[in-house]
């Protein structure tokens, strides 16, 4: 071959490939964009169900995963449907299914009744099938003319990596041969289904068509309604109560108040630090709630669900800032801080999903102003923990970027800001949470926390503990009703 040649060997093509790898015919524009939805359909189905199985899965570590995995997964649907929409495609058809086996294969991971078979049909069959079907790609296209699907290709197998190794880790704790074995027949009809897709892509049993080739079919056998559904027959049912493991002994308790405490000017910043760790790893009940709203608010335009799914990864971050701030302080959280779920129970099983965006909007309003997050920092600032000042200085700009998609996406229903606000205010003030009856149930005690997890800390800092601080004892039963709208998570 006669070729000309790069000069003095520069790297040709912006180093994208060879010429001898940019005159392979690769994929045509239809081929490329067929598979390219089925990617996009793939990561869309998996956020939803990321988002579904935070509510009700019981364990933390899993909760933080999912929120995480939910939060890639719908920034790699933007970019693709970005793609698809570059690609000569009017109308799009990204609402649409690709496959009806497909359907299957994500309703039934969706439907998976526990935690064990949920973990296995994601890490195990979902996320691996996806991960073939980009490297297929990336081994088929033309990069000359596909870079731009290259790209995007790349940096999703870059994180379906990440999410990979968690999923081996989680299969490899909690996944027992006998669960394997229980689990067998189910995670066989997952295979069938994509075999009756054709694989994810929809590519396999079809012989490669060249540049000028015939129109990809979805292609493969056997046929969709040989397919019997095993957990999804019915139409999923999201689970709106929230679940704790058995390291969160005490989901009830509301036995201290860390805001009439944080906002104290006679106690010390120190001591208040240990307050806002606790605060913030009791937001972990933030995301088990915004996965209420985004799993039950149907016909958005997608960057809603992108937007409040960044929001809730970022609750989930700050619930983990509060327990890297214990582990700071070598305090053993589950046994001294009592994290409770009140507050998301509360508002998924009393209010509405506009309800409840109207008092995540009408909460973190409220903590614009001085009295909130910038509050907090300066409190991390004075206390002499450089980490808590850390983590307030992110939490507050984390806050900023939420109250803006508060303004984006639930403002604009609304005629005015103040009216937005006032409705927030209503559906808060309608919320029963229940302090009395819950101790008269015997669910809880309201146990008095705090003078062990303060003289824990102390021992770690090295000091007397402060009579004063020690003492501190006001709980959420007399209280509540005035600082209604700084005691909710945000
Ligand atoms: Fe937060
Ligand atoms: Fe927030």
């Amino acid at each position: 071959m006669n070729t000309a040649g790069s000069y003095r060997n520069l790297p040709s093509l912006a180093g994208l490939c060879s010429i001898a790898d940019a005159m392979k015919p690769g994929l045509s524009v239809e081929q490329c964009v067929t598979r390219l939805k089925r990617y996009h359909y793939a990561f869309k189905r998996l956020h939803q169900i990321f988002t579904a199985r935070i509510t009700a899965e019981p364990i933390y570590e899993l909760k933080m995963g999912f929120s995480h995995h939910a939060h890639l997964c719908a920034e790699h649907v933007t970019a693709f449907r970005k793609r698809v929409g570059e690609m000569r495609e009017p109308p799009l058809g990204l609402e649409e299914t690709p496959h009806a086996a497909l359907e299957i294969f994500f309703d039934e991971i969706l439907a998976a009744p526990g935690t064990e078979e949920l973990v296995l049909g994601l890490y195990e069959k979902a996320l691996p099938a996806l991960k073939a079907a980009l490297e297929k790609h990336l081994a088929e296209t033309n990069r000359l003319v596909d870079a731009p699907s290259v790209r995007l290709c790349r940096f999703a197998l870059l994180e379906l990596d990440d999410m990979l190794q968690f999923g081996a880790a989680a299969i490899g704790s909690l996944i027992t041969e006998e669960w394997q074995g229980r689990a067998a027949e189910w995670l066989a009809l997952l295979d069938d289904c994509l075999t009756a897709a054709g694989a994810l892509d929809g590519t396999a049993n079809l012989v490669e068509q060249s540049f000028a080739g015939g129109p990809v079919s979805a292609g493969g056998t056997p046929a969709p309604q040989r397919l019997n559904r095993h957990y999804s027959g019915q139409p999923y049912k999201y689970d709106p109560l929230p679940r704790r493991d058995e390291r969160f002994p005490d989901p009830y308790n509301m036995g201290v108040n860390a805001e009439v405490f944080l906002y104290d000017p006679n106690l010390p910043a120190q001591a208040k630090t240990l307050m806002m760790f606790y605060k913030r790893l009791r937001e972990v009940d933030v995301p088990e709630m915004m996965a209420s709203i985004i799993t039950e608010t149907a016909d958005k335009p997608w960057g809603y669900y992108r937007d409040m799914t960044r929001q809730l990864w970022d609750e989930a971050r700050h619930a983990m800032m509060g327990e890297v701030g214990f582990a700071n302080l070598e305090i053993d959280w589950p046994k001294q801080v009592m994290v409770n779920f009140t507050w998301s129970m509360a508002l998924n099983t009393q209010l509405k999903p506009i309800e409840r965006h109207a008092v995540l909007y009408f909460i973190e309003q409220g903590l614009m102003p001085k009295n909130g997050k910038r509050f907090e920092w300066e409190v991390g600032r004075a206390s002499g923990n450089p980490l808590s000042a850390l983590f307030q200085d992110y939490d507050w700009a984390d806050e900023v970027l939420h109250a803006k998609i508060g303004r984006d996406w639930y403002l604009k229903d609304f005629q005015n800001a103040q009216q937005a606000v006032q409705y927030g205010d209503r559906c808060w003030s309608r919320v029963l949470v229940d302090w009395a009856s819950w101790r008269a149930q015997g669910l809880t005690q309201h146990r008095n926390w705090w003078p062990e997890l303060y003289r824990a800390a102390c021992r770690h800092w090295q000091i007397e503990p402060d009579p004063k601080v020690l003492a501190y004892s006001t709980t959420y039963e007399a209280v509540r009703a005035d600082l209604k709208a700084v005691s909710g998570s945000a």
